[in-house]
């Protein structure tokens, strides 16, 4: 779905190749509901002025069938976002009902090795209800957006450590995109004048890294709510990119990065059937969980309340497939 900001930029950025690269031709195909379509139509005519080679074709529809035909990447961006007076079950009611039509459209339409980003919120819940909706595709192929998170993390040491954010490796986001979810920084590395060293030792602040650098992550979305009074939008965009392009081309060696994938399997003891956000590295288009990090109790607490709020979330959301 188009219908935002997130989109707008999202667009400019995989036409011009931050994601597939700058000699990969695309097709774009972008869906929004009927009202939209008049404003799609302005998008479309931007990205044909926008005359960049690899920008092959651009298809805009409010058709799910037009929409998910042999695509080979989808990233959901929209869902209906909460209004005054809302509680947290209607939201999730009126996003289930929107990301089953979603999976199912994909399942019947899509190519079965189709990557499902899902950035509407609740990203983690959403996700995995597009994916029980679409039983032939493998869980595998699904995943949602908690790099914004991850991103956020990483610049926090940074601008702390005054580095440049690609001197910060390894942060991870566990669990939710919500403020439930807990930004570690136990087996992050910091590239401290050529020298890599623990985050604790760059940062030299324990009571900040166990402190308001946890709730900075956790709360951010909301400080830019406040702030601009419109919800992240260039670096929810940016994000995306980044994800997008480590399944694409992978991890760097001895990198690792976060996402929201499915749970079952993993050694970290968070119940089965989540989309739990985990560190992953990724190599052929395929993620891995990397599941051999020590996990103290401070970590483990805050791991377990996060996939408490999931299995709640998840719990709610079934409800209302059958319906
Ligand atoms: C964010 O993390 O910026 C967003 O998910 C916040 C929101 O609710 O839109």
């Amino acid at each position: 779905m188009i219908n935002n900001s997130i989109a707008y930029s999202l667009l400019f950025s995989i036409a011009k190749g931050d994601v597939f690269g700058k000699d990969q031709p695309v097709i774009l195909v972008l869906l929004d509901i009927p009202v939209m379509m008049g404003v799609l139509e302005g998008v479309v005519m931007e990205l044909q002025d926008c005359a960049i080679p690899v920008l092959r074709e651009v298809i805009a529809t409010d058709k799910e069938e037009v929409a998910f035909k042999d695509l080979d990447v989808a990233i959901l961006v929209g869902s209906m976002p909460r209004r005054e007076g809302m509680e947290r079950k209607d939201l999730l009611k009126a996003n289930v009902a929107i990301f089953k039509s979603q999976g199912a459209a994909l399942e019947k339409y899509a190519k079965k090795t189709v990557k499902v980003l899902v950035v509407g919120n609740p990203a983690n819940t959403n996700c995995l209800i597009a994916a029980k909706s679409a039983p032939s595709i493998p869980k595998e192929n699904f995943s949602c957006l908690t790099r914004l998170d991850h991103n956020r993390a990483r610049s926090q040491v940074a601008m702390r450590c005054g580095v440049p954010a690609s001197h910060v490796k390894n942060v991870i986001i566990w669990g939710n995109h919500s403020s439930t979810q807990y930004p570690d920084v136990h087996h992050c590395k910091v590239n401290m004048s050529g020298s890599e060293v623990g985050c604790f030792e760059a940062v030299k602040d324990d009571a900040w890294l166990k402190g308001d650098f946890i709730s900075t992550v956790q709360l951010r979305g909301a400080a830019v709510i406040k702030a601009r009074k419109l919800s992240s939008a260039m670096s929810a965009a940016k994000a995306i990119c980044d994800h997008v392009r480590d399944i694409w081309f992978g991890t760097a060696p001895g990198e690792f990065v976060s996402m929201g994938v499915y749970s079952s399997g993993n050694k970290y003891g968070v119940p089965e059937d989540l989309i739990y956000s985990f560190p992953v590295e990724i190599k052929n288009k395929t993620w891995k969980i990397v599941n051999d990090l020590p996990v103290n109790d401070f970590s483990r607490s805050k791991m377990d309340a996060t996939a408490a709020e999931l299995v709640d979330e998840r719990d709610t959301a079934v409800t209302f497939l059958g319906e």
